[in-house]
């Protein structure tokens, strides 16, 4: 990786201000009127950092943004439920600070004993967050004496908070969840025991260009689902019905299968419906879809190509769903590649998956403690898988 990391640090009696990605589903409870966290993966994957800082004797300073707020404070973006949360995992009090800087919460971080842990409030609550403006980074930087980086979700985002706020230091380095997931991506892109599978799913190909054209050098086979498969059926002139297509995407579409040359796997039958809302009309159908059906999974026939191609592989990337999981009718070729994806694991193969709706769906199968590696990063990982520098990475200490 080439920077430092918590190893390198002398965290005994620092303050270490630390960036995690607490990005999480929130829900409002009928039961309580509060909101809840509804997905603690990202969470749970920063507690090695924090457990490691104070274990040392260090004060762990949390910052993280939630959701999108429009710069300026908004209740259902609080991260006051992540504390009530993350307290509760770490079995200790844990304080939040409704203000994310200024001289009250720098008195607070200055007087808390060693061992202590804060999260601070939603760094988005700032117009000047997301705009990496330098004063709102030097302020952030008065919260600590070492900045750790622990947010792998947020490293394609240039922003203050993680990016503008390392300048300010000169110890600035990865946590574990950085370093794990480098790691693991890292590996299966740079030195994959092949032969190598990526699984791209997904709405739409303007999304996956980048991560096509990158792993095309990389991968044997590029299994397609999802809706972005049918640009990619139209280009070849396979009647797709009614279903969702980029048409100002046919182009890329089309150079991306010439530079294929077979590479990339296309689905052979489908799960088609009239409407999205009217499952109840959904069949499979072989080859073209007729007019007035749209395809909205894909059928047994992909699904046992895809399944072979998986159990052949020794290293296999997944990222992006095969139909419109979220619906019972239209979730079984999904579910199966999630199956898949553990069936290959426990024959030895290297796993990888990550995306919203990926890692939703192969824990909605309870496999997600089968596969090698579960990434907490979205846009992240593709970015990563696009081959590109991570903005949230490139700002830490270099490695001396
Ligand atoms: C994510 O969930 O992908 C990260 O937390 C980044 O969030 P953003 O897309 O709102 O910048």
């Amino acid at each position: 990786m080439g920077k430092l990391t918590l190893k390198d640090l002398d965290l005994q009696g620092k303050c270490a201000l630390v960036r995690v990605d607490f990005n999480v589903p929130l829900q409002l409870s009928e039961k309580t009127n509060c909101y809840e966290v509804v997905d603690d993966t990202r969470i749970r994957a920063a507690l090695p950092t924090i457990r490691t800082i104070t274990e040392a004797g260090g004060k762990a300073v949390l910052l993280s943004h939630l959701g999108r707020p429009k710069g300026q404070p908004d209740p259902q973006y609080s991260l006051a439920p992540v504390a009530d949360y993350l307290s509760g995992l770490l079995g200790t009090n844990l304080r939040f600070s409704s203000e994310t800087i200024g001289s009250v919460v720098q008195k607070t971080v200055r007087t808390m004993p060693g061992g202590s842990v804060i999260l601070l409030e939603n760094t988005r609550y700032f117009p000047e967050e997301t705009k990496n403006d330098p004063d709102f980074a030097a302020e952030l930087a008065k919260l600590g004496d070492i900045f750790v980086n622990d947010a792998f979700g947020t490293a394609h985002r240039a922003h203050a908070s993680n990016v503008g706020v390392a300048n300010h230091f000169s110890l600035a380095a990865a946590g574990h969840l950085l370093e794990n997931e480098l790691g693991q991506l890292g590996n299966a892109l740079q030195s994959p025991t092949p032969p190598t599978v990526a699984l791209l799913g997904g709405a739409k190909v303007s999304d996956k260009i980048g991560v096509i054209t990158n792993l095309l050098e990389i991968v044997d086979h590029i299994l397609i689902g999802g809706a972005m498969a049918y640009t990619f059926l139209k280009t070849k002139g396979i009647p797709i019905g009614n279903s969702l297509v980029e048409e100002d995407r046919l182009g890329d579409a089309q150079e991306m299968l010439d530079k294929a040359q077979g590479k990339i796997l296309l689905p052979g039958d489908h799960i088609v419906s009239t409407d999205l809302n009217v499952p109840n009309t959904s069949k499979t159908v072989s080859g073209s879809i007729e007019n007035g059906f749209m395809g909205l999974d894909i059928g047994q026939e992909t699904v046992e190509m895809y399944t072979q191609k998986i159990m052949d592989a020794n290293t296999c990337i997944w990222n992006g769903p095969m139909g419109v999981f979220e619906i019972p009718e239209f979730a079984s070729g999904t579910r199966a590649m999630a199956q898949a994806m553990a069936s290959t694991t426990r024959k030895g193969a290297v796993t990888i998956i990550g995306g919203g709706d990926s890692v939703a769906a192969i824990k909605q199968s309870n496999l997600h403690t089968e596969v090698t590696h579960v990434s907490t990063g979205g846009g992240a990982m593709l970015q990563f898988l696009e081959g590109k520098s991570l903005p949230g990475l490139d700002a830490l200490t270099d490695h001396p």
